[in-house]
């Protein structure tokens, strides 16, 4: 039988809908900071695949969640076309900036395939993993590959690490609009590449984060998040028909309906802000929504989580939903009141 999330995404309302959280792998788990503790840095915990394999399954074992989303990090590809990348302690991602002709140029695109095969290797072992689950009939989970879409991702790449306001992506996509586009171009390529091997290495849906596509004017948001979304989704679509991709356009606002129609994704992820009701009407019936719990409700528990809860479960009844947040999950966030959560949406 078909694994409910791809259910979902071939357009189907599952009842009650299935569930993972975005960032359910990481430092809200007692057992992720064990192994994480044993490993030099972030970045090693990514390319070391049998860890990296550990903890995308702990959140499957401990919560019984729909899907396992593969650890790793939207920056790898960046890293993996040579830009350098260190996480900091408490500060996040910190990378070269990229602001001329140069720094573009620089991007190698010939590393790609060779940087990124101990990621691979922990797609492998997870689906192996997953596989093994289903056959002793311990769930279904649906493995699920990512890549950070090009333009979130050239915002890290540009700006040099996180940003509030991003003002030199911007600058440099109104002021320098053809650099701009050899770097969105270098960016699609790579993705799909990327993807595409996650793909032939097991991962059964693939998930897009744009984090930061709504800072975009719609002019910019159209050509940027929509058409490059569309030439990834479309190279994937020919070569791996039976693989649904997720987009997840964060803080797209009026935006959403012109991306759910333009982009060719099978589910769109929503974020906090966005009410599902009214994303409901500007997607077509029978297209996946995923989302979109406030990360800081489940941080609460109690009745403010479960009343939260209720009003998205109620608010996406009859359509094909997918329960998550909508945004990554917070690591001061109680593990119980996770469990509190999955146990609501199965009882529903
Ligand atoms: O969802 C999962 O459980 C899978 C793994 C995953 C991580 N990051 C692990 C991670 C995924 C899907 C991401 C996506 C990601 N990474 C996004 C898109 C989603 C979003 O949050 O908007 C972005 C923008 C990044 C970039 C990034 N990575 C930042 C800004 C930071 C630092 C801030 C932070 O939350 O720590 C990271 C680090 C990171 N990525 C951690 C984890 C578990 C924490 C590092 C650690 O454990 O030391």
């Amino acid at each position: 039988m078909t694994k409910k999330i791809l259910r979902v995404l071939n357009g189907e309302a599952v009842w009650p809908p299935p569930v993972w959280l975005m960032r359910q792998a990481g430092r809200f788990l007692p057992e992720y900071r064990a192994v994480r503790a044993t490993t030099a840095g972030f970045m090693d915990l990514c390319t070391t695949p049998e860890k990296a394999a550990e903890v995308t399954l702990q959140p499957v074992r401990r919560f019984g969640m729909d899907a396992a989303i593969l650890f790793s990090d939207i920056l790898v590809l960046p890293w993996a076309l040579g830009q350098e990348l260190r996480f900091a302690e408490g500060e996040g991602p910190i990378l070269p900036p990229i602001r001329d002709a140069a720094g573009v140029a620089a991007l190698d695109t010939t590393r790609v395939r060779g940087a990124i095969r101990p990621i691979l290797e922990t797609v492998r072992l997870v689906r192996a993993a997953l596989d093994e689950r289903q056959r002793e009939g311990e769930g279904e989970a649906t493995l699920i590959g990512f890549a950070g879409s090009p333009f979130t991702v050239a915002c890290y790449m540009i700006e040099g690490g996180g940003s509030k306001e991003f003002v030199h992506v911007r600058e440099m996509a109104h002021g320098q609009p053809e650099l701009f586009a050899e770097l969105m171009d270098k960016l699609v390529k790579a993705t799909i590449t990327y993807l595409s091997a996650q793909i032939l290495a097991g991962a059964e849906a693939v998930m897009l984060f744009d984090s930061w596509s709504g800072i975009l004017s719609p002019r910019l948001f159209r050509i940027h998040v929509i058409e490059a979304t569309a030439k990834i989704v479309t190279a994937l679509r020919s070569r791996f028909p039976g693989v649904p991709v997720i987009g997840f356009p964060r803080l797209a606002g009026l935006m959403l309906g012109e991306y759910a129609a333009g982009t060719g994704v099978q589910g769109v992820a929503i974020d906090t802000s966005t009410d599902p009701s009214q994303a409901a009407t500007m997607i077509p019936a029978n297209m996946a929504l995923q989302g979109n719990l406030d990360p800081l409700a489940l941080v609460a528990g109690g009745e403010a989580l479960a009343s939260e809860a209720a009003s998205i479960l109620e608010a996406l009844k009859g359509r094909p939903h997918i329960f998550n947040l909508g945004h990554g999950i917070l690591p001061h966030t109680n593990p119980e009141h996770v469990a509190q959560l999955v146990s609501q949406i199965r009882a529903a």
